[in-house]
């Protein structure tokens, strides 16, 4: 197939990219957008600052503008993101205890409730784990409410949009290293309890190198009985880009359980790695080196 979604749906997997409602004005971007990816999300408009400026008043202007834009053209929507350390109101921030743990779960449920039945994949929680040698949990506001507030945000998500997947999400969890084998034993202990998790999102922010074991990591995850799903590649411009988005999809494709990939965003101007030129499209929307070779890794699988 001669596009990016087009090709991933040979295999039965998506194409996904970040995206924003504010951008919805930039032809030229909504001519990629349109053409070449079948799941979008996010990048911004459905975190807690976003979506429940103050506690307890909701705004899903710009999420259901999204949606509909998807739902039009027949693009799956993954939800991003419940829960998180960052990007939380300043209201929020301001709480602890069980009042943070009470307002955090209540926000789960209102935004998975507002959105029932249109997302396919939620991160129902994003980046809970500590960078470094530990593989411990994150210190955050969140994580001192108690240490099972990911399960309790898991089953709310669950009560209220029973059909989406529910995702952990995580970043520098591209190999097996002591973070991903944070996660790892985590999903473990969930799926033991019945605690309700389908799957793993694997950020994938990538530098010039990718970890020898990513596909492997990609396996075990699987192997536990839940999808990964890449959720937010990108990859350091330099001489091996093009090879390093072609490696990640070839691992992609061959685990039956990972279900789809995503860019963080359409365009090398519309990044958040700024200077880095981290993306599928240059500030022009031409298709660059690393396109190509996503979208023959995608044709050959
Ligand atoms: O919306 C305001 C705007 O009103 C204001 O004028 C402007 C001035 O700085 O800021 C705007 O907000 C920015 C927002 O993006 C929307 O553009 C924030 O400052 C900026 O911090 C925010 O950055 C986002 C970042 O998450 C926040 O942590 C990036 O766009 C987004 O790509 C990035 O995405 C995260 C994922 O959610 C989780 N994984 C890592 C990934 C990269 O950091």
């Amino acid at each position: 197939a001669t596009t990016l979604g087009a090709s991933a749906a040979q295999t039965g997997r998506y194409f996904g990219v970040a995206t924003a409602a504010f951008k919805f004005t930039d032809t030229p971007y909504m001519t990629i957008l349109n053409r070449e990816f079948n799941s979008v999300v996010p990048e911004n408009d459905m975190k807690w600052d976003a979506t429940e400026p103050q506690q307890g008043r909701f705004t899903f202007t710009n999420g259901d503008r999204l949606v509909s834009h998807a739902q039009s053209r027949g693009m799956t929507v993954r939800g991003h993101a419940l829960l998180w350390h960052a990007q939380q109101p300043s209201w929020a921030q301001g709480l602890s205890g069980s009042a943070l743990r009470s307002a955090a779960i209540n926000h789960v449920t209102q935004v998975a409730t507002h959105f029932r039945g249109k997302i396919h994949s939620w991160d129902v929680v994003n980046e809970a784990f500590a960078d470094g040698g530990g593989g411990a949990r994150r210190d955050s506001n969140l994580q001192r409410t108690g240490n099972d507030w990911i399960e309790a945000a898991f089953r709310a998500a669950r009560a209220a949009d029973p059909g989406a997947k529910l995702c952990y999400n995580d970043y520098n969890t591209d190999g097996i290293n002591a973070k991903s084998t944070g996660i790892y034993n985590m999903v473990r202990d969930f799926k033991s309890r019945g605690v309700p998790i389908d799957c793993v999102g694997l950020q994938s922010h990538l530098g010039t190198t990718l970890d020898s074991t990513y596909q492997q990591n990609i396996q075990r995850f699987a192997d536990l009985g839940v999808d990964v799903q890449i959720t937010e590649l990108d990859v350091q411009q330099g001489a091996n880009q093009a090879n390093i988005f072609a490696s990640v999809t070839r691992a992609c494709l061959a685990v039956a359980r990972c279900t789809g990939i995503t860019v963080w965003g359409v365009r090398d101007s519309d990044s958040w790695r700024t200077g880095q030129n981290p993306l599928l499209f240059d500030a022009n929307g031409n298709k660059k080196a690393a396109y190509t070779a996503v979208l023959n890794t995608l044709n050959a699988g």
